[in-house]
């Protein structure tokens, strides 16, 4: 009878360890006795598997704010179960399409390393199964429209219920307040978070940027927010909501200029060219057209072959330790000395003619000479680099940050690989899923349905687009 209670607890034990596996993985033989951490690995660098390996995702994003963030966590290591509507999809699969019939390159380079099941998440079955993968995964991901997770029944209260420990991440347009309920895209978030009233020319309309800061930026802010929890959880034991807003996150972002506003009540922003210019300031942070947003004044200037390449320019700042050597260089020693030159202050209101003067010199040469020429004397410069310059760019490919990959049926595609970079953990980038390609795989492996139990899923509608359940059936 005794040993019979000891078998109990024992197996009792043994399931309780295995339900925790996620949260404390380590072996007490393995355990420093000083902090609780592991033994450092004596593995060679970057063999000791990967940074999120073990963390295991279920995906409910779509277009790019939250593939962006899955993506990225699934470079990182973690196992992340794309949840797509059957025969449908991420929407961006036949978005802005380049090769027909194939998966477009707005899909393939947002969901690159995940996995894609297809389950019909208003199905009875499909509800069935999206409960089990609740229970298997460590991070529910989406970003739906507000309250749509609500509508498919998938609400905290009830995935906690299932899976204390699991970690809800959102991304939403708008945080709690008067614009809660609105659906949001990219622009509309650089608009709202302060970004376009920011950005452009004094006398032009506010302007938008071509760095999706509304929607990959909140990825990235999603991301931090969702290792965050899971670390949390590492010594709470239960998951958590995560919400990042677009407007915070572009917010966020433009933080300068939130700098600069208060900044206004004190006199004008004298590092604006506008000062220089004598034009009055208004109430709020105007848009500074390519001043440099820091403290060293900086401007966009002609290199050579502008004329017919819109590229050929370069972004040029005048550092002020390095003023003499920019001074030397573009033939102006005179101004080393000249009191209207030689100090930062005496420079401000004269940064037109300075820069229309070292314009007549970077004209004259490369964009890439110019930069070599400069860096020699640590002046910084940035050459403007085209989408062209940049994919043919080899040290970008060595590094891993564009990366070439296969695809079964559009063939090799450039993507951007991780740009966070572990020296223990390599990146594991890989081509994105086709449309279900692993609904069987994760069905049998992650959540043990029997063949039988898998054809009469298959039989119900749950996972077949409704033109394919007849043959299904
Ligand atoms: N099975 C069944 N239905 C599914 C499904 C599945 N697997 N996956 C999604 N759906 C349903 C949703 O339940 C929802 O239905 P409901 O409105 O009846 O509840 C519907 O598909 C559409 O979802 P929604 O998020 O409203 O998509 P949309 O195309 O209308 O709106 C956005 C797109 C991006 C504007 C909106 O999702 C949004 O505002 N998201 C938050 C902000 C965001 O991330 N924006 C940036 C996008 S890059």
């Amino acid at each position: 009878m005794a040993s019979k209670s000891k078998a109990k607890r024992a197996k009792s034990k043994a399931a309780a360890n295995k339900r925790v596996r996620k949260v404390a993985k380590f072996k007490s033989s393995k355990v420093a006795a000083s902090n609780g951490l592991p033994r450092p690995s004596s593995k060679p660098w970057g063999q000791a598997g990967r940074a999120l390996d073990g963390v295991r995702i279920l995906d409910f994003t779509h277009v790019q704010s939250g593939p962006t963030c899955t993506q990225l966590l699934a470079y990182m290591g973690a196992d992340v179960i794309k949840v797509e509507r059957p025969g449908v999809g991420d929407i961006t699969r036949g978005q802005l399409r380049d090769v027909k019939g194939a998966d477009s390159l707005y899909f393939t380079m947002l969901n690159g390393s995940k996995r894609s099941i297809t389950i019909d998440s208003k199905h009875a079955k499909g509800k069935e199964i999206l409960d089990r993968l609740v229970k298997e995964c460590d991070v529910l991901v989406e970003n739906f429209a507000p309250g749509a997770l609500d509508r498919m029944g998938l609400t905290f209260e009830h995935i906690h219920q299932l899976n204390p420990r699991m970690i809800v991440a959102s991304v939403k347009g708008f945080g709690p307040g008067p614009y809660e309920d609105c659906k949001v895209y990219e622009n509309v978030a650089q608009c709202a978070g302060g970004a376009a009233s920011t950005t452009g020319f004094r006398d032009g309309p506010p302007l938008v940027t071509g760095a999706q800061i509304g929607d990959s930026g909140t990825g990235v802010h999603l991301a931090l927010g969702i290792v965050t929890a899971l670390y949390q959880r590492n010594r709470t034991g239960r998951g958590q909501k995560v919400l990042c807003a677009m407007q915070d996150g572009v917010l966020n972002l433009t933080r300068v200029k939130l700098r600069d506003q208060q900044r206004l009540k004190h006199g004008p922003l004298s590092e604006y060219s506008q000062y220089g210019e004598g034009v009055p300031f208004g109430k709020a942070t105007p848009r500074a057209g390519n001043d440099s947003g820091g403290g060293q004044p900086g401007w966009i200037l002609k290199c050579k072959g502008w004329e017919s390449d819109p590229d050929a320019y370069i972004y040029f700042i005048t550092q002020a330790p390095v003023w003499g050597s920019i001074c030397d260089l573009i033939g102006k020693p005179e101004w080393k000395t000249d009191s209207d030159y030689a100090t930062p202050p005496a420079r401000l209101p004269r940064l037109r003619k300075i820069f229309d003067t070292i314009e007549q010199w970077t004209v004259t040469k490369t964009k890439f000479e110019v930069m070599d020429i400069c860096n020699k004397h640590d002046i910084p410069v940035g050459p403007i680099l085209s989408m062209q310059e940049l994919s043919a760019e080899q040290s970008l490919r060595a590094t891993g940050t564009v990366v070439e990959v296969n695809h079964p049926t559009r063939g090799p595609y450039l993507t951007v690989g991780n740009p966070i970079k572990l020296s223990d953990s390599p990146a594991d980038v890989r081509r994105s899923p086709l449309l279900g390609e692993h609904t069987e795989e994760i069905l049998s492996k992650v959540l043990r349905y029997s063949d039988k139990e898998i054809a009469e899923i298959a039989a119900s509608g749950a996972i077949t687009a409704p033109d394919k359940r007849a043959e299904a059936a």
